[in-house]
């Protein structure tokens, strides 16, 4: 087996069309990532809806997916011990606690066993049978009832409150996702909500505290975000995605959903304003029978009514959790339908504020192959698992023995058991 390399970062995103791995160079000294290798491979229809439905076909592609990054990274796995795994289903849930406890001792200063505690009052919540915890993120904390702050640690008090969202999902879900990266000699360090690590891609923090709401548009999912005050308020996944404009194609064109796909991803556009009225295209008819002639324009009629409805359903959910007043700087979308063009102004006519397609981080080495937008979370979790291994002080060195000096690496280490 290959020497254990500290300093190397794997991030599988499991997506519904594909699986993309990543295969990443980290380095503390300079906070330097290179992007070494990176493979993708379609799930062949072993996930629908973001769940696995098949798992030899999963297999396969995780074995595809990972290997051709291994290839040109030149280190396996197996020499990997941080390999993040990106989840997402549409068993995701959400809540937002809160936890009380008292503030111990006679000097009553607050210490980490105390937000510990208060956090792990919080999360004491009644979950369904067959649901776990995926993540717990405190949101902020009070000292005898005063403001919420970011940072309680060393104040004074005697009682700490603290709210936190947590993110769960079905145990069922993760186990099945486990067996599969099993199957595949894959030993994951951590699973992570697909949401958390887009959203560690492509919002700045400015976007966070202010509210902004992230919408990753894949192939059978749409994974929705919103943050605010810097933290995390809502996340959940809707069983909406490319799949659906795929479909609508091939009914108006009456063509296979194959040939849909293409003309979708080549020419697909929302927007009129993006089209040459004097462009025409193929349409391949089925039967063998001679090829048809469509103005390009005609497929907006197609596409646009498909992605304002998608839009239209995410919007009505977000009023239903009273979200829509937390998106002050507007909306960012990710995922591989956001390359039709046009999609940021139909977004923008359907919640009435700024949208963008995200910027992806650009790292070296191979960063600029991985540069559209489905690649997202697969970055992010690179971004995830490099913080961590901050956090840790786990490096490719002597340091990673060394006692954390100082109270920001201590806090660091307690988000990073909390996250
Ligand atoms: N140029 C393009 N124009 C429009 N749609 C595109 C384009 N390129 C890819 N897509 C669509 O993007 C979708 C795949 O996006 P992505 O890779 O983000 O999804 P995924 O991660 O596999 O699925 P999910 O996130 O739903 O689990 C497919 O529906 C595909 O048709
Ligand atoms: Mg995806």
């Amino acid at each position: 087996m290959d020497d254990i390399r500290n300093n190397l970062i794997a991030a599988i995103d499991i997506g519904s069309s594909k699986i993309v791995t990543i295969i990443a160079e980290v380095s503390d000294s300079d906070d330097h990532i290179s992007i070494l290798g990176y493979g993708c491979a379609p799930t062949q229809n072993g996930i629908k809806d973001g769940t696995i439905q098949n798992i030899d076909a999963v297999v396969a592609a995780l074995k595809k997916s990972t290997e051709t990054a291994e290839i040109q990274a030149t280190y396996e796995l197996g020499s990997i011990p941080n390999i993040y795994v990106g989840i997402s289903n549409t068993s995701i849930e959400t809540i937002n606690s809160t936890g009380q406890v008292a503030i111990p001792g006679d000097d009553k200063e607050v210490r980490i066993e105390d937000i510990n505690r208060v956090i792990g009052n919080a999360q004491a919540v009644d979950l369904r049978d067959g649901r776990e915890i995926l993540h717990i993120l405190p949101q902020c904390f009070s000292v005898n009832g005063g403001d919420w702050i970011k940072y309680p640690l060393g104040m004074v008090g005697a009682r700490l409150e603290c709210r936190v969202h947590i993110i769960t999902g079905s145990t069922a879900t993760s186990q099945t996702v486990l067996k599969s990266l099993e199957r595949a000699d894959i030993i994951a360090k951590q699973l992570v909500c697909q949401n958390l690590a887009n959203a560690k891609a492509v919002l700045t923090d400015d976007e966070k505290e202010l509210g902004v709401l992230l919408i990753d548009i894949g192939a059978d999912t749409c994974k929705v975000s919103v943050y605010y005050e810097g933290t995390p308020y809502y996340n959940c996944v809707m069983k909406l995605g490319g799949k659906h404009i795929t479909g609508d194609i091939s009914q108006a064109l009456k063509i296979m959903p194959n040939n849909a796909e293409t003309i979708k991803v080549n020419y697909g556009v929302t927007d009129f304003n993006y089209v040459d009225e004097s462009e025409y295209i193929q349409v391949p008819h089925v039967g063998g029978r001679e090829p048809k002639k469509l103005r390009r324009s005609e497929l907006v009629y197609v596409i646009k009514p498909r992605v304002e409805e998608i839009f239209g359903i995410i919007r009505k959910d977000l009023a239903d959790h009273n979200m829509l007043d937390k998106m002050t700087s507007g909306v960012v979308l990710t995922g591989g339908s956001t390359m039709l063009p046009g999609i940021e102004e139909v977004c923008q006519e359907v919640f009435g504020v700024q949208s963008r397609v995200a910027t992806l981080p650009k790292f070296d080495g191979l960063g600029e192959f991985v540069q559209d937008p489905s690649y997202s979370v697969a970055l992010g979790l690179i971004m995830w698992g490099y913080d961590k291994m901050k956090e840790d002080g786990c490096f490719d060195d002597v340091s990673s023995e060394k006692p954390k000096s100082n109270i920001f690496q201590k806090i660091g280490e307690f988000w990073n058991k909390m996250f």
